[in-house]
């Protein structure tokens, strides 16, 4: 596996996984999480295990090989949810997980996540939806594309990259993962450049959330979650963003003022030090959980 699950023992302890018990892993990436809950739902539960990127659901059945039939896996979008746990009869349901974002096998791949390599600026976890990080980059409106640095990437020089990107695309067009990280340095003053982060580090996050609608899918995933969970039954949610994680606070919160669910997580819960030493993903990570009434 090159990626490193986060805050295992933590979900471990949220989800708590029982003999027999199923769990549905919304983004079950290479199956770090699903094996460990595997491994505790012995001799008959399952892991329903979902990815939109098809080369990290054929990872995970090699890495899921040894628990047989108990771990189904579907190359869909958890936006979908409903629909695939109906299409595979998956019930009773005792937990759901979802850890959002991005893998570091994806950000390893030739899909233009990284801007450390130079590659085509795709960043599309599936390679069948229309919109690409290039056609953004590209076709895009300028305040469009100021919008999504602001709102998805927290960019504070998103105006500045915005308009430097508009400015040399009339060029030539702006086809490579390098190419766009020239054109943010030279748009982000050089005395804001050596911060803790690469300078291109927010742009790269804003394209791929925007390329995959991640905000959009997880909006869409949420209302749905809680009457697919049997009473008792419990959930997990990781993110590394603040947007996501006021969504998934927000939601909680409401779904407790309807007595649906209890949250067990007053705060969000990090990683602790021996993790952050050994994960540096493990940084923005952040865990709320809650068991259904
Ligand atoms: C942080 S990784 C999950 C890693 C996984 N927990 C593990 O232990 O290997 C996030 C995964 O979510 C997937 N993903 C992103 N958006 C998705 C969506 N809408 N539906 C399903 N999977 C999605 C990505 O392809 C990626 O594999």
């Amino acid at each position: 596996m090159i990626h490193k699950p986060v805050l295992v023992k933590e979900v471990l302890e949220y989800l708590s996984p029982k003999p027999n018990e199923n769990f549905i892993d919304c983004t079950v990436g290479e199956g770090g999480h699903a094996e460990v809950i595997l491994e505790k739902t012995g001799l008959n539960g399952k892991v329903l295990g979902i990815d939109l990127d098809q080369n990290q659901i054929n990872n995970c059945k090699l890495n899921l090989a040894k628990f047989k039939e108990r771990a189904i896996l579907v190359n869909d979008s958890y936006g979908n949810l409903k629909d695939i746990v109906e299409k595979n009869s998956f019930e009773p349901v005792n937990g759901i997980l979802l850890d959002l974002g991005m893998s570091s096998a994806q950000l390893e791949s030739t899909r233009g996540f990284s801007f450390q390599k130079d590659q085509p600026l795709d960043m599309r976890y599936n390679n069948i939806s229309d919109l690409t990080a290039e056609i953004i980059i590209n076709d895009w409106q300028e305040e469009q594309i100021k919008k999504i640095l602001e709102e998805y990437g927290e960019e504070r020089f998103a105006k500045q990259v915005a308009k430097k990107i508009t400015e040399e695309r009339k060029s030539k067009r702006i086809e490579s993962t390098f190419q766009l990280t020239d054109i943010i340095k030279k748009a982000i003053p050089a005395k804001f450049q050596n911060n803790r982060i690469h300078c291109a580090t927010r742009t790269f996050q804003a394209l791929r959330i925007a390329v995959n609608g991640e905000l959009n899918n997880l909006e869409k995933v949420l209302p749905k979650i809680v009457s697919i969970l049997e009473p008792q039954g419990r959930l997990a949610i990781i993110s590394f963003h603040s947007l996501e994680d006021r969504l998934v606070k927000n939601f909680l919160k409401n779904k407790e003022k309807e007595r649906n669910i209890k949250i067990l997580t007053k705060s969000p819960i990090t990683a602790d030090f021996e993790e952050l030493r050994k994960n540096s993903r493990s940084r923005s990570a952040k865990l709320r959980a809650a068991i259904k009434n």
